[in-house]
C-alpha cells in the first residue's frame, strides 16, 4: 500500500534564519538548486532509516521500506553481500538524486559505514559540498561518527546535524549539544528543541521559524502537525504542551539562546558551526526540518581546487572528475561504472569529452542518474550532480573529464596501506587471473596491489584486517578464484618520489624493498620505522611519501 503523504509549500520563513540567498549569486539557477551531500553516522544511529525518509519525502519511493527491501533482495545474490549484511557494514556505493519541494535537486551520497572503509569514505566525501552527521540522542558521539567527522574536518565541509531517536529515553539536550562541541571542537547552534523525552517526548520547537512541531506516535510516516507560535509567550503553547514540559522548555530555550551562538551561515559554511535538529527518523519526524535546513543552508556546488586553477561550478564548460570506480554492480553484466561528481557546466548526454589522463577523446553516451535504488539514462546533468558513467576500465579515481582542458583535480588522496599481506591463488594455474583480479581492485580503490621486484605474486594492502575478508570472498565470487592471505614480511609502503636519476638509484641499491603500485609508481616496502629513518638520513634526494595524489 502506497503512503501519500501531503507535502505542503515549505512555510513562510517568519525570523528569516533560512536563508535561501546563494552565496555566489552568479550562479545559473539549475545549479544553485543542487544540493549533493553525505550522511555520515556510526552504525545503527540511523543512517538507513533517515535516508528512507528523505528518498519518500523526495518523492524518489512511494513507501518506507523500500531501500531496506530492495537491499535485502540485492543481498541474497551473493555471498559478499550476506557477509555485508552480517557484519552490518555497507559496502556498496550508491548517489542518489531526488527533488526536493520541486525547487531543489538533491544528490545523496552513501558513505560506506565501516572504520576498515576510511579512505574510500574519504573520496566520497570528495565529491560532496556538506555533511549530515546523524547521532543517536541517547549514545551521543560514538566512535565512527568522530572518524568521519574529522574527514569531514580535513575538507572543511559544512556539517548539518540530525540527533536522532528523540522519541527513546535520550540524554539532556544541553549534555548531548555539550558533547559534540567538546570532542568534535564544533560550535553547535540548535534549529529546534526537543520537548519531552522517551515516552513523553512531544515534538520539537522550531527555532528557525518559531513554530511548534508535534510527533504523530500513531502514523510513523505522517509528517508531523505544525502549528505557528508567536515566540514562546504565544498562549497557543498552553493548549498542546503540558504545564511541567512547557516550563522546562522556557527556560531551557532562554538558556540556550543565552549560552550557545545564534545561526552563522558563513560560519557553517566554513564548517566551524553545525545547526543540530532533534527528531525520530523512524517516525518521519524532524526529517523534513532537516531537509528545509539543506534546502536553505546550502551550500550550493562549490569551487573545487585543480592544476593549474581552480574551477567553478558556473563555468560555461563541463568538467568532472572520478572519485569511485564500482565494477561487477550487476553480477549479470560484467560492467563498471565510473562515478562522476560534475564539477562545472551544463553535461549532455552524448557530449564527446576529453579523459585528460590518457588525452583521448571519450564519447559518454550511456552516463546514469542513480533514481532510489534504480539506474536511469541521463539526458542532462548540471555540475553538482553525480553522475555513473560505465566503462572497460578506462576511469580510474581521480581521473578529469574535461571538454579539452588539461585540469587536474587536487585533493583526492591514496593512503599508504596500515596492513599487507601476500596474496596467493589456491590453484597455481590460476595466478595470472588473479593479476586481472587484484588489478580491477586496485583500480576501484578497495586495496592497493604492489609487485615487488624480487619473487612472485602481489603483496596486497588494506586499511583494515576486514578488508583482505572482503576481497577474498569478492575475489571467488566474480571471479571464480580461490585466494589465500599469507603474512608478509613487510609491514608499511611509502611512494618513492624524487628526480627520476635520484629515484633509480635508490630503487637498484634497495632491490629487496622495492615494488610497483597498480600504476607503475615505485613503492618501498618496509618493516620497520628505522627503514624509513634510514632512507631520509641516506637519500636525501628521495623522499618517501604516504599518500600519493590520485591524478595522473
Ligand atoms: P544505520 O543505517 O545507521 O545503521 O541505522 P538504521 O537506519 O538501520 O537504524 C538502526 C536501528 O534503529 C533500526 O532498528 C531502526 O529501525 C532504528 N531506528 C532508526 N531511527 C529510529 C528512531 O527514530 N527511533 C527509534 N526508536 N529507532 C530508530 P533495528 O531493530 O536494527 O532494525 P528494524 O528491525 O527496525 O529494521
Amino acid at each position: 500500500m502506497a503512503v501519500h503523504l501531503a507535502i505542503s509549500p515549505a512555510p513562510a520563513y517568519t525570523r528569516g534564519m533560512l536563508d535561501t540567498a546563494t552565496n555566489r549569486p552568479e550562479l545559473p539557477p539549475e545549479i544553485a538548486r543542487r544540493r549533493t551531500f553525505a550522511i555520515i553516522s556510526h552504525p545503527d544511529a540511523g543512517k538507513t532509516t533517515l535516508t528512507e525518509k528523505f528518498l519518500l519525502y523526495g518523492g524518489a519511493i512511494q513507501m518506507a521500506g523500500q531501500v531496506r527491501a530492495k537491499g535485502e533482495a540485492r543481498r541474497t545474490r551473493s555471498d559478499f553481500m550476506k557477509m555485508e549484511q552480517d557484519r552490518g557494514i555497507s559496502v556498496s556505493a550508491s548517489a542518489m538524486s531526488f527533488d526536493y519541494l520541486e525547487k531543489y535537486r538533491f544528490n545523496l551520497v552513501d558513505t560506506p559505514g565501516h572504520s576498515d572503509f576510511s579512505e574510500d569514505t574519504y573520496r566520497t566525501l570528495t565529491a560532496v559540498d556538506a555533511a549530515i552527521m546523524v547521532i543517536d540522542g541517547a549514545k551521543g558521539v560514538e566512535s565512527q561518527t568522530q572518524k568521519l567527522f574529522e574527514v569531514c574536518r580535513l575538507r572543511d565541509l559544512p556539517i548539518l546535524t540530525f540527533c536522532n531517536k528523540m522519541d527513546r529515553e535520550s540524554r539532556d539536550t544541553f549534555d548531548i549539544i555539550d558533547e559534540i562541541q567538546e570532542n568534535l571542537a564544533i560550535d553547535v547552534t540548535p534549529a529546534s528543541w526537543p520537548i519531552g523525552v522517551g515516552r513523553d517526548f512531544l515534538g520539537c520547537y522550531d527555532l528557525i521559524r518559531d513554530r511548534l512541531e508535534l510527533m504523530d506516535r500513531a502514523d510513523r510516516n505522517k509528517v508531523a502537525e505544525s502549528i505557528a507560535i508567536e515566540g514562546l509567550d504565544d498562549p497557543k503553547l498552553d493548549e498542546h504542551i503540558p504545564a511541567d514540559l512547557l516550563e522546562k522548555l522556557r527556560e531551557e530555550v532562554e538558556m540556550a539562546r543565552e549560552l550557545l551562538p545564534a545561526m552563522d551561515r558563513q560560519a557553517f559554511l566554513d564548517g566551524t558551526l553545525t545547526p543540530i535538529w532533534f527528531g525520530s527518523a523512524i517516525n518521519s519526524f524532524g526529517v523534513r526540518e532537516l531537509m528545509d535546513g539543506i534546502a536553505g543552508y546550502g551550500p550550493e556546488p562549490q569551487v573545487q581546487n585543480a592544476n593549474p586553477r581552480e574551477v567553478a561550478p558556473e563555468e560555461k564548460k563541463v568538467s568532472g572528475f572520478v572519485f569511485k570506480v564500482q565494477a561487477n554492480m550487476d553480477p549479470k553484466h560484467r560492467d563498471r561504472v565510473a562515478f562522476v561528481r560534475l564539477v562545472s557546466g551544463h553535461f549532455k548526454r552524448g557530449m564527446k569529452l576529453t579523459h585528460v589522463r590518457s588525452k583521448k577523446p571519450m564519447a559518454v553516451s550511456n552516463p546514469v542518474l542513480f533514481l532510489a535504488a534504480d539506474r536511469e539514462l541521463a539526458e542532462e546533468a548540471w555540475a553538482g550532480d553525480i553522475i555513473g558513467i560505465p566503462n572497460h576500465g578506462q576511469l580510474r579515481i581521480g581521473d578529469a573529464l574535461t571538454e579539452g582542458e588539461a585540469l587536474r583535480f587536487t585533493g583526492i588522496p591514496s593512503f599508504a596501506p596500515e596492513l599487507l599481506r601476500n596474496c596467493r591463488a589456491g590453484d597455481p594455474m590460476k595466478a595470472k587471473h588473479l593479476d586481472k583480479a587484484l588489478m580491477q581492485f586496485a583500480e576501484e580503490g578497495a586495496a592497493k596491489v604492489f609487485k615487488p621486484s624480487f619473487g612472485s605474486g602481489f603483496i596486497v594492502g588494506v586499511v583494515g584486517a576486514l578488508q583482505f575478508e572482503v576481497l577474498a570472498s569478492r575475489i571467488e565470487l566474480e571471479y571464480g578464484l580461490p585466494v589465500r592471505f599469507e603474512n608478509s614480511q613487510f609491514t608499511s609502503a611509502r611512494w618513492v618520489q624524487g628526480d627520476q636519476e635520484a629515484v633509480d638509484k635508490f630503487a637498484s641499491a634497495n632491490k629487496q624493498h622495492m615494488a610497483t603500485d597498480n600504476d607503475g609508481d615505485p613503492v618501498f616496502l618496509t618493516r620497520l620505522q628505522w627503514d624509513i629513518d634510514r632512507v631520509a638520513r641516506d637519500y636525501p634526494d628521495v623522499k618517501l611519501t604516504a599518500t600519493k595524489e590520485m591524478m595522473i
